[in-house]
């Protein structure tokens, strides 16, 4: 009965956890490449010489805001305090302007929750900075 009632909680467990937190699948990975083309106009996710109007956003994730890439960073992003994880790009994705007021990052947002952990599925994927995290 006990043996039960825990696997009931783990079950349970699994059914509530967010889309982030499962492994990104390809479909998912295809979708996030595809809404990438929104942000590649003004972002690079590979390192590179040339600057876009956006920071180049090599290996952001885990990062502290605008610690990256020698770009002249907004005074309201350098002065804030966020870190980029799934949950911070999520949020930053879905209204820029909402996370930090003041932001020069020109940018209406995404609407779906679908849509934007596809996105940030696919930003972990890309800008990683190992390439043994790419080789999928
Ligand atoms: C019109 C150009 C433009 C578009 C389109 C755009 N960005 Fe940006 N992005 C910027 C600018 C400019 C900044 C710097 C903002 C600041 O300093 O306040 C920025 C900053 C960022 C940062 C923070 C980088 C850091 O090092 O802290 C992330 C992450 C980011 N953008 C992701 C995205 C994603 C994902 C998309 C597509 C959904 C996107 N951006 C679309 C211009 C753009």
């Amino acid at each position: 009965m006990r043996m039960r009632k825990e696997l009931l909680l783990v079950l349970l467990a699994l059914g509530s956890m967010p889309m982030q937190a499962l492994p990104a699948d390809d479909a998912q990975l295809k979708r996030g490449r595809l809404l990438f083309m929104q942000c590649r106009a003004c972002h690079d996710t590979e390192p590179s010489e040339a600057q876009k109007v956006g920071p180049n956003l090599h290996g952001i994730m885990g990062r502290a805001a605008a610690k990256g890439s020698e770009y002249a960073f907004s005074e309201s992003l350098a002065s804030s305090d966020i870190v980029w994880t799934a949950e911070t790009l999520d949020r930053w994705i879905e209204r820029p302007s909402a996370l930090i007021p003041g932001t020069t990052m020109v940018f209406a947002g995404i609407t779906s929750s679908e849509d934007r952990a596809a996105l940030v599925a696919f930003l972990e994927h890309a800008t990683a900075s190992s390439e043994s995290a790419k080789r999928r």
